[in-house]
């Protein structure tokens, strides 16, 4: 039998605290939540209110079932007030010291049987548990932020915790709704592990104005369906609480230069930009604990004028290549308006990509998506031709041939000779450098990377690479030009996985990194980072789809490029290439498919 938990205290009711308790109430526990202060009681209450009245706004909660839960919540000052409490879960600022100190007093305070939980992301729960005479009572309940709304609990066991406490907090999680996943005591346990790097190296990117803010956020919520961007995602955290986990991951986690605070953060923690709960953080709030992003002073311009500003007009375009990501672009601007030349390496190569064009026409026919008219218009403005010469009138070259080096280099210099001045010539090469290519022409200048994501047209990003020879006029043009496909053009500077894929891929092998170290399993790391961090796809999942040999060769990119130890890929993400375990495609990789 499991034990039953009628009372339940939460110790501060900041961001994290807030929202736990808000889950305790919500499924009929008894909750004492306390504070420091009266104002900081005060806040933590207006907090609570404003996310219960929310979801009534919302149809999420009923009018009456909010006063329920209000009703069973009670506020004092002060840690003495939880001397019959079942089990209490701490929620205060993640600095060691501090925790252990409200532990021992919490020792002090409640009940013998009384279960000490903290929410803490990255301390050492056992660190924490020996500050108390009852360690073997000490667990980690690291929920997930907002409380109420992520799925997800880590439980986390220290080697002392009683197997029965393990169990009963087990049991509680299932009881709040919650899906919980139960591991030992690591910095980071599985989500922050994955997340903080990521995070981190975001900052990086902003901070050496790699890329706006607008950009990163924009290119990781559109290339890989993340519910929130980076920098929006610190803010909600809390630059404050985000720099002490990095931190103390860093230092407990091997220190790993990637969890290495970006000098940035702590200068905004210093100057009180700590996120949404100040009002201001990456970005500007109507005011502090709001969701709401308002305009300031770096917000670029919203019209289509001002993204236009500088751009060279552009009505023709040559595509080059015959491939997926060639045959997805001729689509795609057709589609949109433009006359397109294609040009390819034969007249047998040239119908195969026409066939194509028109099958994933036609599909959109078929799914009502697409007027017969307009595919027949689309089509009409095609013209496929198998030699460089026909793209002497274009505005614009899209080149996506082999990605090799040498073969864009050469077909760069073609293009040199047969194109006028002033066109803008573009690479969607993924992991080469533009400015190889753009050295290849006369004409750097006019050179830029426009990488659209596979299916082009269905993916709604294009990162747009300025290579440090393009000029602004040329970065205009390719901006608009995304524009008017309908996408969002990101812009980035000339390195190794541009945005998207420097932050996604390193992520992804250190989920196989953990794997690797049986710290969890596939299925657990897979479940954490979407019902956690709200991810569409778990690491394992998205390695397999993408293809392992694919996830192998950018990470050795990168690894190569940046020279960073800790990119360095996974050995078994290396066996299972070597062992032809690709993934879906060969119908194995982390997982089998062959029953699917
Ligand atoms: N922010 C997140 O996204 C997130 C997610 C999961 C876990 N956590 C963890 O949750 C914990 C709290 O983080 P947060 O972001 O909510 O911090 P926060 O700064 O928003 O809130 C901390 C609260 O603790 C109160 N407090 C400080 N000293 C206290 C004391 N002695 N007694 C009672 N209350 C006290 C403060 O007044 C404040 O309201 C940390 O351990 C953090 O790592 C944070």
């Amino acid at each position: 039998m499991a034990r039953e938990f009628s009372t339940v205290g939460v110790v501060g009711l900041g961001t994290m605290g807030a929202g736990i308790v808000e889950v305790f109430a919500r499924n009929g526990i008894d909750v004492l939540a306390v504070e420091i202060s009266e104002s900081a009681l005060e806040r933590g209450r207006a907090t609570l209110t404003g996310s219960t009245d929310r979801a009534v706004a919302k149809g999420k909660l009923a009018e009456a079932d909010r006063d329920a839960l209000h009703e069973r919540v009670r506020f004092a000052v002060g840690l003495d007030a939880l001397h019959s409490v079942d089990l209490v879960i701490e929620a205060v600022p993640e600095h060691l010291d501090l925790k252990q100190r409200i532990f021992a007093e919490l020792d002090r305070v409640c009940r013998p049987d009384t279960i000490l939980a903290t929410n803490t992301s990255s301390l050492s729960v056992t660190e924490i548990s020996v500050a108390t005479t009852r360690p073997n009572q000490v667990i980690g309940i690291h929920f997930f932020n907002p409380a109420p709304v992520m799925k997800l609990v880590e439980v986390v066991r220290t080697v002392v915790t009683a197997p029965e406490v393990v169990a009963d907090v087990e049991a509680l999680c299932a009881r709040l709704g919650k899906v919980d996943v139960t591991i030992n005591d690591r910095a980071g346990f599985i989500a922050n592990a994955l997340l903080f790097g990521y995070l981190n190296h975001a900052v990086g990117m902003f901070e050496s104005h790699y890329a706006t803010r607008e950009d990163i956020d924009a290119a990781m919520k559109l290339g890989c369906g993340l519910p929130m961007g980076p920098l929006a995602l610190m803010d909600l955290i809390g630059l404050d609480t985000a720099y002490e986990i990095l931190d103390t991951m860093y230092r407990r986690g091997g220190r790993d230069r990637r969890h290495a605070p970006v000098p940035l953060l702590k200068q905004m923690v210093t100057a009180g930009l700590l996120g949404r709960k100040s009002g201001r953080g990456f970005y500007t709030y109507q005011r502090p604990g709001s969701p709401v992003v308002v305009p300031d002073e770096a917000t670029p311009p919203a019209t289509e004028a001002a993204l236009a500003d500088g751009a060279r007009a552009i009505a023709k375009v040559g595509v080059v290549g015959s491939g997926t990501m060639a045959t997805g672009i001729i689509e795609v601007f057709a589609k949109a308006g433009y006359e397109v030349v294609s040009v390819t390496r034969g007249a047998e190569k040239s119908a195969a990509v026409c066939e194509a064009v028109k099958t994933s026409l036609n599909k959109g026919v078929v799914r009502g998506k697409l007027a017969e008219a307009d595919r027949d218009a689309a089509l009409g403005r095609i013209s496929w031709s198998a030699t460089l010469d026909h793209l002497a009138d274009v505005d614009l070259v899209v080149e996506a041939v082999v990605e090799e080096l040498s073969v864009k280099k050469a077909l760069f210099a073609s293009l040199d000779e047969i194109c006028k001045p002033g066109v803008v010539l573009a690479t969607t090469t993924s992991s080469l450098p533009v400015i190889d290519v753009a050295m290849a022409t006369q004409r750097p200048a006019d050179v830029v990377g426009l990488h659209f994501f596979n299916p082009a047209p269905v993916m709604p990003l294009v990162e747009v690479v300025r290579t440090i020879r393009t000029s602004p006029e040329a970065t205009a043009t390719a901006r608009a030009v995304c524009a008017a496909l309908g996408k969002t053009g990101v812009v980035c500077g000339d390195r190794s996985g541009f945005i998207v894929n420097a932050l996604l891929f390193p992520y992804l092998n250190d989920a196989v990194k953990m794997l690797e170290a049986s710290y969890s399993t596939a299925d657990d790391i897979d479940h954490a980072m979407k019902l956690g961090c709200g991810y569409p796809m778990g690491p394992f999942e998205l390695l397999d789809v993408v293809g392992l040999d694919v996830s192998l060769a950018i990470q050795r990119e990168l690894y190569l490029e940046l020279r960073e130890p800790g990119f360095a890929p996974a050995p078994l993400l290396e066996h299972l290439v070597t062992a032809g375990y690709l993934g879906r495609k060969t119908r194995r990789g982390f997982r089998d498919h062959s029953h699917r």
